[in-house]
């Protein structure tokens, strides 16, 4: 019978790289806590999916030369596989560029503005022409845009906001009445003395800078900005707002939300005032967890310092991955991951702790008794240690897991393995095999290991899913004593059991010799996945990557002659040309406006690519682009043509 139902969900990720073990972290942690949950007997709804929109992915796409579907389409297929090696149990994937999640958050989108939670304003910050991005000042880097490098420029555009500061007493009320909202505790705080006390600001929900997103449909210049389509996903993955699902009602609100730390400020802010515009209920819980670092830093693709999770995988094997990353840190704390302890954890819990005990005791059951136990046991006063560890292992192991504490849940669990390692020597079954006379003692003695690797091997299963299968192989038991009910108290395993032998659950790793390897396969996975495709390739350094001809071809190069030009009101950079390109004229704006006064371009005769697709800029479409010289860092200059050259020329 199921005991009610149990919502829980990880961040959508962002596919514009390939994820690496930070973002495995928060996924295995949701699947262990989901696959206990389900053991428990509860309906479970596990939710994960991929944050599709943005400038970032449309700029990947266009360096790629693929449309941003394309792109992150096969970055998706990528995230799919990783999931499927790493077990992952999740009922539901989500994309925010599916329809019936882009219908919902229109709706959401319409009924925030009825109600007069988003309004119309002037979205004002620093922006970087070529790159088309808006940054805060404190983004800036020496007063450059960060990303380019180049000088930004005082600029502004129309945009709708959020009424997030209208929801600050409302949030402090929830946060008093709800301490719980909030794990660990410390982040509140944060929350409350950092953003909160200071005073919340609006929040700008909508860009017209670029076109990859889900457009706003009664004014569809706009698309919707990042947070109100990514948040929406945990509600419109139940069918909020779109008939694609029929499970609102049934698991809304949400048990918990595991995100990264980063990202609490939108998961307990944000999200809780759209919710509460909505006049939706909260979720019950958000989890924090910390970040894995990597020599003192976050693991990020741009620092080239990430771990990739398959090769791992693939030499260790994917449970003794998901073990180590839950294992090694306390789930709410920054942890520093190395290779060095990877392979330590693995030695001593997996390979000696477990793995040792379930091969010796398997061994022994075949050596002393054939395989299958005597009914006849005798029992001794040392048994009573272990037995009662064994027993109450199962609620202490939950106690933990409510509270999250992945890593407290398996040091329970392994303290009964070792403490069954320990009455192996405690008990010698090798010395009572000498004397047939000590056969009951010495099947009760195999009984209690075995027992004891059961309940241990229950309680680990959402942590291994597969060794612990195994597990249960080698001990002969299935169904119903390898469920949730069966862990509880000692002695629910017949007495007759007959196990089989199987294979070493972990190997042994020669820390030494492994780590070199290891260290060679991850740089050759890193210099992979950086190594330019062979048609990338440059011929001489410092010019860019070849291409054929068809390449070139493609770009259409014609003479266009200057009709109009004026400077872009607001913009420090930009000209806006009217051309005669001999078909009918185009508008292109560029940014050279510090080298030109644009009374002395009229008349004069340039290069123009035609068929570039258009973007706007400054709220103004360019149909193109025209061709400069970069003279030096500081002087660019205008390709001119011999004005007996017609319009519309193509070059060639
Ligand atoms: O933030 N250690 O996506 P994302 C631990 N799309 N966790 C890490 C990590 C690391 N080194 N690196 C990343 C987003 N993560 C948004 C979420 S939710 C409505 C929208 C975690 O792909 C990170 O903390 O940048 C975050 O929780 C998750 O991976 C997704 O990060």
């Amino acid at each position: 019978m199921s005991r009610g139902t149990f919502y829980i969900t990880t961040p959508i990720y962002y596919p514009s790289d390939k994820l690496h073990i930070g973002h495995s972290y928060c996924t295995v942690a949701t699947d262990a806590m989901a696959r206990y949950k389900r053991m428990q007997g509860y309906d479970v709804l596990f939710l994960t999916g991929t944050d599709e929109h943005g400038q970032k992915i449309e700029d990947k796409a266009k360096a790629k030369g693929v449309t941003p579907k394309a792109f992150v389409d096969e970055v998706v297929g990528g995230i799919h596989e990783l999931w499927k090696l790493m077990n992952i149990s999740h009922d539901r994937f989500i994309r925010t560029t599916d329809d019936y999640h882009e219908e919902s958050v229109k709706k959401i989108f319409k009924m925030l503005y009825d109600k007069g939670d988003i309004y119309k304003s002037v979205y004002k910050g620093k922006y970087c022409t070529p790159c088309e991005s808006f940054w805060t000042e404190s983004q800036l880097v020496d007063g450059k845009c960060p990303d380019c490098g180049r000088d930004v420029v005082e600029s502004e555009e129309e945009a709708y906001f959020f009424r997030l500061s209208n929801y600050s007493e409302r949030l402090m009320e929830y946060y008093t009445a709800h301490p719980e909202f909030l794990e660990p505790t410390s982040r509140l705080n944060e929350m409350v003395n950092n953003f909160i006390k200071p005073g919340l600001e609006d929040l700008c929900v909508s860009r017209t800078s670029f076109s990859w997103g889900v457009p706003v449909d009664f004014d569809p210049k706009h698309v919707v900005y990042v947070w109100i389509d990514a948040l929406s996903n945990y509600i419109t993955a139940l069918g909020y707002g779109n008939d694609k699902y029929n499970d609102f009602d049934k698991y809304w609100p949400a048990d918990v939300h595991f995100v990264g730390k980063e990202i609490t400020r939108f998961h307990t802010i944000i999200w809780p005032a759209m919710l509460m515009a909505l006049d939706l209920p909260l979720p019950k819980k958000v989890f924090a967890h910390g970040w894995l670092l990597l020599e003192g830093g976050k693991m990020s693709k741009s620092k080239g310092n990430v771990v990739d999770p398959v090769v791992l995988c693939n030499r260790y094997g994917v449970d003794a991955l998901r073990y180590f990353l839950l294992r090694e840190f306390p789930f709410g704390s920054d942890g520093v991951f190395s290779n060095e302890a990877l392979i330590n954890r693995i030695n001593a819990d997996l390979a000696n702790d477990l793995g040792n005990l379930v091969s010796r005791t398997v061994a022994m059951v075949e050596k002393y008794f054939g395989g299958t136990l005597p009914k006849e046991q005798t029992a001794d006063a040392i048994d009573d240690a272990l037995v009662e560890m064994a027993s109450g292992l199962r609620d202490r192991y939950e106690a933990q897991m409510e509270k999250y504490a992945f890593q407290n849940a398996l040091m329970e669990t392994f303290k009964v393995i070792s403490r069954a390692n320990k009455y192996i020597d405690e008990t010698a079954p090798w010395v009572l095999a000498k004397d047939e006379a000590n056969k009951p003692r010495l099947a009760r003695v195999m009984y209690n290991l075995l027992e004891s690797v059961r309940i241990a091997a229950i309680l680990l299963t959402p942590f291994m899913p597969d060794s612990c299968e195994k597990i249960f192989k080698q001990l002969g038991v299935s169904g119903e004593l390898t469920a949730w009910e069966s862990a509880q108290g000692f002695g629910k395993l017949p007495a007759d059991v007959s196990v089989v032998k199987g294979d070493t659950l972990f190997p042994r790793i020669d820390m030494a010799k492994e780590l070199e390897e290891l260290e060679k396969a991850q740089a050759a996975a890193r210099a992979a996945a950086e190594a330019p495709a062979e048609e990338e390739k440059a011929a001489v350094p410092g010019v860019a990557a070849l291409i054929d001809f068809e390449d070139f071809a493609k770009v259409d190069l014609r003479v266009v002659e200057v009709k109009e030009c004026e400077a872009v009101k607001k913009s420090k950079k930009l000209l806006r040309f009217t051309l005669d390109d001999g078909m009918g004229g185009r508008q292109i704006l560029s940014g050279i406006a510090q080298w030109y006064k644009p009374e002395d371009l009229i008349g004069k005769k340039l290069i123009a690519v035609v068929n570039l697709a258009p973007r706007k800029m400054m709220n103004l479409e360019s149909q193109g682009m025209l061709m400069s010289a970069e003279c030096s860092e500081t002087e660019v200059k205008l390709l001119m043509v011999d004005s007996s050259i017609p319009n519309g020329s193509k070059i060639g």
